[in-house]
Formats: C-alpha cells, structure tokens, sequence
C-alpha cells in the first residue's frame, strides 16, 4: 500500500503552475487509489511563516483560501487526509530532530532559499544574495518539509519540478536516520520516492517565460489564479509574452513563452503535445492563445464555483480542517513518539 503526502503553502490562491505542476496529480492520485492507501494533503502553514507576511489576518484568510481550494479542485476530506499543519505540533518537533541530522552545508546548497531571498530583496542574481538576511527557519525549510514526509512514513509525494531538490534532501535525510537508529535490516522510514506529472512539470510565469510561474512574481498577469474570471483568464493569456517567428512550433529551449502555452494547453485537454502542434498547423499566436485559454476556462469553471460555495462557509471549513488535524496527529504523535524511542529521547 502506498502513502502519498503533499502540501501547499497558503501563501495565496493557487495558481495555474501549483494546479498543472502539482494539484491536479494530488486529485488523480485520491481519485486512482485502492482502498489500503493513505492519502495525506497539508495546508502548510509554518513553510509560509518562513517568509512572515506582515499581516497576521492575511496569512489566517490565506490558510481557509489554501483549504477551500483544495476542496475546490476535488480533493475529498472523506477520502483524504486534509489538514493544517500548523494545527499538528509533531511537524515542528520533528523538524528539531531532523535539524540535528542535518549538515548546514548540505542546504547551504539548496537554491530555494536563494531564490526566495531575491525575489523579496528584489537581486537580480542568485549570487547577489546575502546570508545575513537569511532568517534560521527559511534556511532550515527543506528539513522542515522532510518532517511533514517522514512523520507519516510517507512513500510517494506529488510536486512539482522546483520541488526535487527538496525531495532529494528528505531521501538522504531518511537515510541517515535509518542508518543510525533503526533496528537492523528493518528501515524505519520509508525512502521517499517523488510524483512528478510527465510532461508539464513546470509551468513557466506568462509575461517572462524564463521563469517558472510564481505566487510572487512581479507581475500579476504572469500567473493565472483558480478564482480568475473567465475574462481575467482570457485578458492574462492574450498579454502571454511569446516570440516573432510565425509559424507555430514546440522548442522549449528556443521558444519558451510559445511551448509553455503548448504546454497549458495540452495539460489543459488531455492531448499530447504532438497533438497540439498538429491542431495548431498553420495557424498563429492568437489562435494558440485563444484556444489556451478556452482550454483553462473550461477545466476550472466547476472548481472556481465550488470555490465560492466551500469558501462561504468558515465554519464548515474550519470544522473539516480541524477533523483532518486529529486524524493526522493520530499517525504523527505515534511516529514521533517512536522516533524518540529510537533515539534515546523517551
Ligand atoms: P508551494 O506552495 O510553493 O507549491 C505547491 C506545489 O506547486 C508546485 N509548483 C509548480 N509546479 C509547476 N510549475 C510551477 N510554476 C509551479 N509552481 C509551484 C510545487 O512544486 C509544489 O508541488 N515546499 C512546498 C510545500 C511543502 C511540501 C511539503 C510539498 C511543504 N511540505 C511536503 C511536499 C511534501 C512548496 O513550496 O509548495
């Protein structure tokens, strides 16, 4: 039987790249699995704290918008193990012991820390980052994430592509573990293994396709949001930076902004990329942005008003989240409490 974990931050309503990068497996896997999996999905809110927004209502409303979302797209509180993690203290104090096993050079090697220290700090490069801005938490967020992973002795985790390096660390993580503590020839965490969706694993940001689509991007018209309007969808596609060259055809590498529209638009409907570009012989980039976007509109037309529906309700909402927490800290607190056998804690 497999157990499959894997969260999101609530750092806003999610965006095209999380859905096709990452949400939409969650919901295939839930709706593929047998009846001995276990599906755990988190709400991660103490990987959003790493970067404190200023405003602690804000991070509340974004917490409820990150859950309604969730339910929106498919996932089923029924089926599923859906909750807060913040709502769950064994993600933290397993993360302390984690931290322990973990050689600061190794993260020193992570690029997500960089890449979210630019973005805030406005760097234009990765080199121009400075370690004395870093807070502890940010640096120590892949451990953190290892934590959620191992706590439910996790095997298969659904990410997108920016995610690997992380997936790599909790794997070398689980080995050191089980290497020191566990009882001979019996691992006593699984090794993780990641869910990447086979195609498009990164969904790039619409008005500057070097880059991957982002909650934080500067421009608001380069991500697509699961609330947008079917204009808002329209109106953002139609702005998509593409290329001069006239005729359509796929080369990521060459022709980034038109490939990732290839890419959406095949996500979108099902067809494969060879598909797309025979639809689209002979036409132009209006003809691929029109479709693209009657594509997106039409995949999230149904989530978008569940959205509004599951989001009106903060009670219910609250109540679902809070039954996930207990069911999930059933499994956390017996994970950490044998963890701390182990070791020599308990
Ligand atoms: P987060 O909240 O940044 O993103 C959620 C998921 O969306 C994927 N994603 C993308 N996929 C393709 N193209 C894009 N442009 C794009 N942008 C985002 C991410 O890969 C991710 O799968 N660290 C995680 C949250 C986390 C987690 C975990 C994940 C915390 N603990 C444990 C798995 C297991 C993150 O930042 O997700």
């Amino acid at each position: 039987p497999k157990t499959v974990f894997s969260g999101i931050q609530p750092t806003g309503i999610p965006h095209l790249g999380n859905y096709l990068g990452a949400l939409k497996n969650w919901v295939e896997l839930q709706n593929s699995a047998s009846a001995d999996d276990t599906l755990i999905y988190s709400v991660v809110g103490l990987h959003a704290f790493t970067i404190p927004p200023g405003d602690p209502d804000s991070l509340r409303q974004s917490k409820l918008d990150a859950a309604a979302s969730l339910i929106a797209i498919g996932i089923d509180p029924a089926r599923c193990i859906l909750f807060h993690q913040d709502e769950v203290p064994e993600h933290a104090e397993l993360a302390w012991i984690l931290n322990c096993l973990t050689p600061v050079g190794r993260l020193r090697r992570m690029t997500t820390w960089k890449a979210k220290l630019a973005t805030v700090k406005n760097a234009t490069s990765l080199d121009d980052v400075d370690e004395t801005d870093l807070s502890l938490g940010l640096f120590a967020y892949p451990v953190l994430q290892a934590a959620d992973v191992l706590l439910y002795k996790a095997t298969h985790v659904p990410v997108g592509e920016d995610q690997l390096q992380h997936i790599e660390l909790m794997r070398d993580i689980a080995s050191t573990f089980n290497g020191r503590y566990s009882p001979p020839k019996t691992p006593f965490f699984p090794v993780p293994e990641a869910v990447a969706p086979s195609a498009t694993k990164r969904i790039r940001a619409l008005r500057d396709p070097e880059h991957k689509m982002s909650k934080s991007s500067p421009s608001a018209n380069s991500r697509i949001l699961l609330t947008d309007s079917p204009e808002s969808i329209t109106s953002k596609i139609r702005s998509a930076v593409t290329d001069s060259t006239r005729h359509l055809t796929y080369e990521p590498e060459t022709r980034p902004g038109v490939a990732n529209l290839m890419d959406i638009l095949s996500a979108c409907t099902g067809e494969t990329i060879d598909d797309v570009v025979r639809r689209m012989d002979g036409k132009g980039h209006s003809d691929l942005k029109a479709a693209t976007a009657e594509a997106v509109i039409a995949m999230w037309q149904k989530p978008r008003e569940e959205f509004e529906r599951v989001r009106s309700d903060e009670e219910e909402l609250r109540r679902v989240m809070w039954g996930g927490a207990e069911r999930a800290r059933e499994i956390a607190s017996r994970t950490l409490a044998e963890t701390k056998r182990l070791i020599g804690l308990a």
